[in-house]
């Protein structure tokens, strides 16, 4: 089995917060996190902690092994070259323009990467694929790796996907439900694979890490993401006949979850699932199953994207039916522009959805977000309405420092994301600062319904048919 000493990642959201838990638990390896983006590595090793992500317990876990045995460095041909084990943590977005634009992931930045390791290692490595891939870009790597490296260097591929998920990335690695490594079923294959086990073996159960065969590790990637969305679809879409009928979701949701072979997670209906990686992955599958000419199928993963897409319309449909069918200059406070509570991250976000329909029926949008940078607001919101000029938007469109100050004269408050301090505003302060009559959407299942009704306010909830 190769020994692992030395462990070198390249960059992105997983692989920071996933190599500095290797790194915590591990102080006999030495990982260091390479990246060519000088101002990211320096937020990292910056000395008051300005962390380039936030993500809770991600700041202690940095305190403790920063500089022990874990570095951040832009010096990337030299992380390559010290390693014996490189994770490669890239981003794959999906593609703009060319190919299977708007489905297939961009593997450019995979394949870049690849490039550089066959080009500057002097030897053997394993080379381990922690971006979400579509199924069989491992065999890619490999060929890259072998038509390009000299002639004494051997290159393992494993394909070692991440589950966590943004808010609690630092507790979903601590102990996660499992650990999956893919390898190529051959006696090297195997042995990089227990090479890596090992590593994971010193905190994480062995039963709990499962080694597998190299294209079933990949698309178990996808499938998990795309099974995941598709509950938050189905809930979704029986939050519409909720609705109509004047059932209760979360009384539906509890129901049917209380069936031990369905379960309770991930049946909250919602605005709608955002996020880096649920829509990617099933445009992913859906692009895979075409090119493998199953179109069924491929039909099938797309309504779980399609249901995604007329949750956020319907929601912003009914703010502006109920505000009396226009919202044309009327101030809707938007609390939570994260795509879910307890991240900055806005990615796919429902809330950049809802504020580019408000903006195009003429409201005055003012957002709030605990977390969420200004620019990166604005960005978004460029990026949502390629057709409007910033200036022109920053003239109905207020970013605020807090929920009381974004809800100051509204006629309605909407609810993005879910995070907790907004059950916490002082209801009665805001109820007093609105506009009457004043209507709170919640597209979360945050609040409490019935007593913000004893305050004034007019309630709608996601997949509640009650009355206002
Ligand atoms: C997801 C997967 O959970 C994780 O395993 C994978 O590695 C990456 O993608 P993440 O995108 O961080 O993680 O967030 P997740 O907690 O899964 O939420 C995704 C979206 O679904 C959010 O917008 C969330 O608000 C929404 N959601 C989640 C619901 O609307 N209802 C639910 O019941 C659960």
């Amino acid at each position: 089995m190769p020994a692992v000493n030395k462990i070198c990642c390249s960059r992105l959201y997983v692989g920071g917060p996933t190599c500095a838990v290797i790194a915590l638990k591990c102080p006999h390896l030495q990982v260091t996190i390479v990246d060519l983006n000088k101002a990211r590595v320096d937020a990292w090793n910056s000395p008051d902690f300005n962390l380039p992500i936030y993500e809770p317990g991600l700041e202690d876990v940095i305190r403790e092994a920063r500089g022990r045995n874990l570095f951040f460095s832009t010096d990337v041909d030299k992380g390559i070259q010290e390693a014996d084990l490189i994770f490669v943590s890239v981003n794959t977005p999906t593609k703009k323009s060319g190919v299977g634009a708007g489905f297939a992931a961009d593997l450019n930045y995979v394949e870049l990467a690849t490039r550089r390791i066959a080009a500057v290692a002097h030897s053997s490595k394993i080379v381990v694929e922690k971006s979400t891939v579509p199924c069989r870009t491992a065999e890619s790597m490999r060929t890259i790796l072998e038509a390009n490296s000299r002639p004494n260097c051997h290159f393992d591929i494993l394909s070692n996907p991440e589950f966590l998920a943004e808010g609690t990335a630092i507790s979903d690695l601590f102990s996660p439900d499992r650990v999956l490594i893919g390898s190529l079923q051959t006696t090297e294959g195997r042995a990089a694979c227990s090479a890596l086990a090992e590593v994971y073996a010193n905190w994480v159960p062995k039963n709990n890490i499962l080694t597998v065969g190299l294209w079933s590790s990949e698309l178990s990637k996808l499938a998990a993401n795309a099974m995941l969305a598709q509950r938050i679809s189905s809930v979704n879409a029986l939050s519409a006949i909720c609705e109509a009928t004047g059932a209760n979701i979360d009384e539906v949701a509890h129901a049917v979850g209380r069936d031990s072979r369905i379960g309770s997670k991930f049946l909250r209906a919602s605005v709608g699932f955002g996020g880096s990686c649920f829509q990617k992955d099933i445009l992913n599958l859906v692009y895979l199953s075409e090119s493998l000419h199953l179109p069924e199928v491929a039909n099938y993963w797309r309504q779980v994207v399609v249901m995604n897409e007329y949750q956020k319309k319907r929601f912003s449909k009914t703010v502006v039916d109920t505000l009396f069918n226009t919202i044309t200059g009327k101030h809707i406070a938007v609390l939570g522009f994260a795509f879910k509570a307890d991240t900055g991250d806005t990615r796919e976000s429902a809330a950049i959805s809802l504020i580019r329909d408000f903006h195009s029926e003429k409201a005055l949008v003012h957002i709030y977000d605990p977390q969420v940078e200004r620019e990166q607001i604005w960005a978004d919101l460029a990026e949502a309405n390629p057709f409007t000029l910033l200036d022109a938007m920053k003239k109905r469109v207020t970013i605020c420092s807090s929920a009381l100050e974004a809800c100051k004269n509204a006629e309605a408050v909407v609810i993005a994301t879910e995070w907790k301090e907004f059950r916490d505003i002082d209801w009665e302060a805001v109820y007093q600062g609105m506009n009457k009559p004043a209507f709170v959407f919640d597209g979360r299942l945050l609040l409490d319904a019935d007593a913000l009704r004893k305050i004034g306010f007019k309630v709608t909830v996601i997949g509640r048919g009650e009355k206002l």
